[in-house]
């Protein structure tokens, strides 16, 4: 059934109405559309079109290297499939980073050829000519700092991030930043929960967490990670709602089994 929250489609301005009265936000990622789709059915608040997709749909061991075209493909086929979602799009490593004029084309690229309603990027300070290049063309931005999966070589690890006071004043600075320079709101990615809170507090844009405690505006998770379909990714933030990976080989192994004993298809399954 759906309620007044599922029924409006949901804008940036949307999301900050949502921050002011309370009411948390809901985001998870899609790749594709017949998942956005049940996604947007649910009444999902924000679609991610992540670039995790580089790793739980194309099984690279890290999210740099997908393509924008690839993510302009997944982007296109998520807008398919929704209705009321926010549809934000990750721009991938090496599109953006160091070169303000190709983080525009990037942005212009992605908002064009998919029809998302806005991009997100990572990083701080090192980033803010890009962000106020993009939000100049009108394109609405979301950052992302803590663990900021394509700087994975800098940090050798996925450990959680700022728990040392001189990276979480760092953070809370390009929080900050991000929000004076215009981003709508910002992705707060495994870091200590305190910090989390005080960020959301502090800002006035929604802050949307993963690992990053309750006291954050909205919460976010690779869609297949809580479905349990990746199953070798195990931290303490995520939540499996489902394990989605053994249903699916019950299936397909039930399948297997009928075709090879001719039991499939029957006398009502064929013309
Ligand atoms: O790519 C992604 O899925 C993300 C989320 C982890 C926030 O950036």
């Amino acid at each position: 059934m759906s309620t007044e929250s599922t029924a409006k489609v949901v804008t940036t301005h949307v999301l900050n109405e949502m921050k002011l009265r309370g009411e948390k936000i809901a985001m998870l990622t899609a790749y594709d559309y017949s998942m956005a789709r049940i996604l947007d059915a649910a009444g999902i608040d924000v679609l991610l079109v992540g670039d995790s997709a580089s790793n739980v749909m194309a099984g690279y061991q890290s999210t740099l290297p997908i393509t924008l075209d690839q993510m302009i493909y997944h982007a296109s086929s998520v807008v398919r499939g929704v209705k009321r979602a926010l549809v934000v799009v990750d721009l991938p490593f090496g599109t953006y980073q160091g070169n303000s004029k190709l983080a525009l084309n990037s942005s212009i690229r992605i908002m064009k050829e998919s029809g998302a309603d806005a991009v997100k990027l990572e990083g701080g300070k090192e980033i803010l000519e890009s962000v106020d290049r993009i939000l100049s063309a009108g394109i609405p931005v979301m950052g992302h700092l803590g663990l900021t999966p394509q700087s994975i070589h800098k940090f050798g690890t996925y450990v959680v991030r700022a728990r040392e006071e001189e990276e979480a004043s760092k953070l809370v600075d390009d929080a900050h930043r991000l929000q004076d320079a215009g981003c709508f709101s910002i992705v707060l990615e495994k870091i200590p929960a305190s910090l989390g809170a005080r960020v959301a507090h502090e800002l006035k844009i929604p802050i949307i967490g993963i690992g990053a405690g309750n006291g954050v505006d909205g919460q976010v998770l690779v869609t297949h990670d809580m479905l349990g379909i990746t199953q070798e990714f195990s931290p303490r933030f995520l939540r499996r709602y489902h394990n989605l990976f053994a249903e699916m080989l019950g299936s397909f192994q039930a399948y297997i089994k009928d075709v090879k004993s001719l039991d499939f298809p029957n006398e009502r399954e064929q013309y």
